[in-house]
């Protein structure tokens, strides 16, 4: 699969670089962004680790996160990122995980983001089923799964035991089919 570049009407997509490591970092380790996620504290070395793995290994290895960066076109700042996360061998099934930066919520560019991200994985490449994963609590996350068009799949209660408290997680995913009849 060639490396895309993703363009909306506002956005362009495109993998994190080493330049976008410190900015990354300090949004992703804000308190709010990463109340659900398991990626914290987020340190910049293990960011360059990744930003580099993304260089050595080609586009959609399997078990590896492929991080790209969410910059708003008119000046390519970086106001968050959408990984995508290739889960086999052929291709066929991924998880993607999101974040924006505080400044830049509320503003439509999550939704933005996941839309295009869905829109070529299912134009370009050969997966066929798209995942994602939400603590319970995570209500924005799930708004903006369901807005889009993604289905719960499972509920699994206290799944995961993340910084002091039980973490029950809720799967969600969207197939093909259904980006067919959810465009
Ligand atoms: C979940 C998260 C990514 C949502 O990001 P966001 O940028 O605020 O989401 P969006 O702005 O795309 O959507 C939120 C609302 O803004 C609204 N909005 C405001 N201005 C808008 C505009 N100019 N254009 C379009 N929508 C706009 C949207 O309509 C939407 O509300 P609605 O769905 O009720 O209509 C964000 O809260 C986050 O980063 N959370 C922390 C990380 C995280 O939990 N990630 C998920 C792990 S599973």
């Amino acid at each position: 699969m060639t490396l895309p570049i993703l363009q909306t009407q506002r956005l362009l997509l495109s993998l994190l670089t080493l330049e976008d490591v410190p900015t990354f970092a300090t949004y992703r380790n804000d308190p709010e962004i990463a109340r659900y996620q398991y990626w914290y504290p987020v340190t910049e070395e293990a960011v360059r680790d990744l930003v580099e793995q993304h260089h050595r290994l080609p586009f959609g290895t399997q078990d590896q996160w492929f991080q790209f960066g969410i910059r708003l076109q008119a000046d390519r700042t970086l106001i968050g990122d959408i990984g995508i996360h290739f889960l086999d061998s052929k291709f066929e099934i991924a998880e993607i995980g999101y974040a924006i930066s505080p400044l830049y919520q509320k503003q439509g560019y999550a939704v933005e983001s996941v839309r295009a991200m869905l829109n070529y994985c299912f134009t370009s490449t050969p997966l066929i089923k798209i995942h994602a994963t939400c603590d319970s609590r995570n209500t924005l996350s799930m708004h903006l799964l369901e807005k889009v068009g993604f289905t719960q799949q499972l509920i699994r209660p206290n799944a995961i035991f993340l910084r002091g408290e039980w973490s029950t997680e809720v799967d969600y995913a969207f197939t093909r089919e259904q980006s067919r009849k959810n465009p």
